[in-house]
């Protein structure tokens, strides 16, 4: 299959870079940054012309978006960059998901705890409930996957052959080695302040990009359309997290206290208890889903290696 992957300098990206060279799959690697030393063929994911363009010189099959507006405190206040927002997290996925429904093909789109936030407790969201976003982030990414959705729903009004389809998968608290992330600045912080209070009062689960990105790997074998859910397995806190950031790290002498949310002043009203239930996508497509800590471990082994 060829599978074009945007957004590959990112985070995700970079992952599926390493991913990809397990499978015997044609990859593209496309975004709009160059980073010395990786491959990458430029493509703006906005410009619908040029997205054709690409899929039908190189026979694309499937699409990894991995790109996104991803600054969620920036876009909540200034009304230019939520509108970049828009156009990035909604817009831009509308005209991969018409470019591959135009040649029959796969949309793997990458979406976000951020779609809920309105719910309650200690009850982890499942796929099919409806999305309640509390800011512009999360609503931006909500559009996205109605828009996707409402495209290749067209096929049944337009009475298309019903072939490809879209495969949406929303995660959370994403980190990884590459670029910059919750992991990568609490390994530094731990490690050169003396104290450090992290909210306690959010919880969710940490997933290391690279068990998402073996997983969308596992998906492309056999893509069956629909929402799904994916992070690491467990619960933590944000200062949870940070603990165990740091006693991996061996990061001994920073004094890390819990704190509430209300101590951090935001623009942006965080979903409190964003724990995504995983077991439709364990069951429809056997992934393995690896407990939280132990990626991490593996994480801050591989940013040690870099
Ligand atoms: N990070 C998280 O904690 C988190 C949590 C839940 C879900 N997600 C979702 O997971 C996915 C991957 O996140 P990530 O953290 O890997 O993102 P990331 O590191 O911010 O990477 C996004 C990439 O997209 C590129 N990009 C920006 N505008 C583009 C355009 N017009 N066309 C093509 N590429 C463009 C960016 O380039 P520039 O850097 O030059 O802008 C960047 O290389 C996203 O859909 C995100 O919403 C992330």
């Amino acid at each position: 299959m060829n599978i074009l992957v945007t957004g590959a300098n990112g985070q995700l990206g970079n992952e599926m870079r390493i991913v990809s060279k397990n499978t015997t799959d044609k990859y593209i690697f496309t975004d709009v940054n160059e980073v010395e030393g990786q491959e990458t063929t430029y493509l703006d994911i906005t410009d619908l012309d040029a997205i054709r363009k690409m899929v039908c010189e190189n026979n694309v099959q499937a699409i990894v978006n991995c790109a996104a507006w991803t600054n969620v405190d920036a876009c909540e206040t200034d009304e230019k960059l939520a509108a970049l927002a828009e156009k990035l997290n909604a817009d831009a996925p509308e005209n991969l998901a018409i470019a591959m429904k135009e040649v029959g093909g796969w949309l793997i789109q990458i979406s976000t705890d951020y779609v809920f936030g309105k719910e309650p407790y200690n009850t982890p969201c499942n796929p099919d409930q409806k999305g309640t976003p509390t800011g512009v982030y999360g609503t931006t990414k909500l559009h996205g996957e109605e828009k996707i959705k409402n495209e290749f729903e067209k096929r049944i009004s337009d009475h298309e052959e019903k072939k490809g389809g879209y495969v949406i998968i929303r995660t959370a608290w994403l980190y990884s080695e590459f670029g910059k992330n919750f992991c990568k600045t609490m390994l530094n912080l731990t490690a050169t302040k003396p104290s450090l209070k992290v909210v306690f009062d959010q919880c969710g689960t940490p997933t290391y990009a690279l068990d998402l990105a073996n997983a969308i790997v596992k998906i492309l074998e056999k893509p069956v359309e629909g929402t799904y859910h994916f992070s690491n397995e467990g619960v933590c806190s944000w200062y949870d997290f940070t603990q165990m950031i740091a006693r991996i790290a061996g990061n001994t002498t920073c004094d890390i206290q819990p704190c509430y949310s209300s101590e951090f002043p935001s623009p942006v009203k965080r979903p409190a208890y964003s724990v995504l239930d995983k077991r439709t996508i364990k069951e429809t497509f056997g992934v393995e889903v690896p407990y939280w800590v132990d990626s991490l471990e593996k994480c801050i082994h591989n940013i040690n290696k870099v």
